[in-house]
């Protein structure tokens, strides 16, 4: 078999046998075919979809590309969770916390930042000394000792899909369904959780933009699960406005412990309760009502930030900044960006925000960059919010004033101000299951 052929008849719309799906897996994961004709694949994969079964036969050839991680050594039931990818989502690191406190086991792995969204484990680094990089008994001793380890994924987990992520990264190929579904089950599957939370981000900022799409995308990621004995949810949550109001690391670390302190943004605190109960819900702990009380109290009684700082020294991170937020670096440039008429905040696009944080250098344009862990903005105003003409809507953090004044004209195309405020929208939008759909 040749990848050439296999590239062609995607091209022309032709549907993969499994057998020349495992072969390019394989051939790409021992580094036979190499990037350029993967990447040519991707892209004809892009234009020309993937069916059910293909998109199946996909995830399993590359949740098999390495090991399938055996958790049962750790007692309980393990739950995982997944974020399709949003710009200021920094929702992992206050769920996971706040599940363990709640007596569930979270062991999860996490992704770097891809396209204009971040990453769990960029963030982590963004405290000193934080590993995301741990032994296998490392990790489970942390998962057993403290309820929750989140690390990076390792060389050896799903290694097909660690080097397809990073290439699709820079070769616009991200935003397929059956890319981001094989992808992200994957890893997933193996993973070895018992169960899996999965937060479907639909609206601008997300890689999936139509909410239909969205929905179809964790239906087929529920069945996907489940037809691998998983135990499976999927939140679809709005992503149409950057969630919280820092977007950008260390920001980000900082807003997290707010959440946790019980001081954040409304939004970031009401979706992380949310994911936070179904988490607690599939670890089988109660009911929807008698979790989301669970949630709640391990956020108010300070059990959840407790978590968070035993993890994090668990994994070699400095918790004096988590306690002292103060204490992280500060950009040497700040600039502000002002509404240019005054009226409601009607849009706040969290595509184009994201695409001014790379910009300010809190991601990566090319495989490789270096983060400015710094870097990033703290939105002061958000959609539905009044402005008046010159008042500041976001502050901007980078290296350089150059760095401030692209991401400011940037901005320019992010923010829509009108006379009258927005309808409003839900955060969650739908809740998928095995076998129903709730719109709410
Ligand atoms: N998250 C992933 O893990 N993979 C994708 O393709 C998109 C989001």
């Amino acid at each position: 078999m040749r990848i050439y052929d296999v590239i062609l008849k995607k091209r022309n719309g032709g549907e993969l046998s499994d057998t020349e799906i495992a072969f390019f897996i394989k051939g790409f994961t021992d580094g036979e075919i190499p990037d350029y004709q993967a990447s040519a694949l991707l892209m004809a994969i892009f234009f020309e979809g993937m069916n059910e079964r293909e998109t199946a036969t996909l995830t399993m050839e590359m949740a098999k590309s390495g090991d399938m991680v055996d958790l049962s050594e750790i007692p309980g039931v393990k739950v995982d969770k997944h974020s399709t990818g949003g710009v200021g989502d920094k929702t992992s690191l206050i769920i996971a916390p706040i599940a363990a406190a709640c007596g569930v086991r979270v062991a999860k792995m996490s992704g770097r930042g891809l396209g204009h969204t971040g990453g769990t484990v960029d963030k982590m680094k963004a405290i000193p000394g934080m590993r995301t990089s741990l032994s296998q008994a490392e990790f489970f001793s942390i998962v057993e000792k403290i309820g929750c380890s989140i690390i990076g994924q390792t060389g050896n987990i799903a290694p097909a899909d660690k080097r397809l992520y990073a290439l699709r990264d820079v070769t616009a190929t991200v935003d397929n369904l059956s890319l981001i579904a094989s992808s992200v089950m994957s890893k997933k599957l193996a993973a070895g959780s018992d169960a899996i939370l999965l937060d479907v981000k639909t609206g601008s900022g997300a890689f999936v933009k139509n909410l239909e799409n969205a929905i179809a995308l964790a239906r087929e990621m529920v069945a996907i699960g489940e037809n691998s004995g998983k135990r499976m949810l999927a939140l679809v949550t709005d992503m149409d406005t950057p969630l919280g109001c820092a977007i950008g690391n260390a920001l980000e670390i900082i807003e997290v412990c707010d959440v946790l302190k019980g001081r954040g943004p409304a939004d970031l605190t009401e979706i992380s309760l949310v994911l936070a109960a179904n988490m607690i819900y599939l670890a089988g702990r109660g009911t929807p009502d008698e979790c989301r009380k669970l949630a709640e109290e391990a956020l108010e009684s300070g059990a959840a930030f407790d978590k968070l700082c035993e993890m994090t020294e668990a994994q070699g991170g400095d918790v004096s900044y988590l306690n002292d937020t103060e204490k992280f670096a500060r950009a040497e440039c700040i600039g502000e960006f002002k509404a240019e008429r005054g009226g409601c905040i009607s849009r706040m696009d969290s595509e184009v925000f994201g695409t001014a944080s790379v910009t300010l250098g809190a991601g990566r344009k090319k495989l490789g960059d270096d983060i400015d862990f710094a870097a990033g903005i703290i939105l002061e105003k958000k959609t539905g919010e009044r402005a008046e003409a010159g008042e500041i809507i976001a502050r901007v953090y980078a290296s350089s004033e150059d760095k401030i004044e692209a991401a400011k004209d940037i901005l320019k195309e992010a923010v829509e101000i009108s006379d009258e405020p927005p309808a409003k929208k839900p955060l969650i939008i739908a809740r998928v299951s095995k076998n129903s759909i709730e719109r709410f």
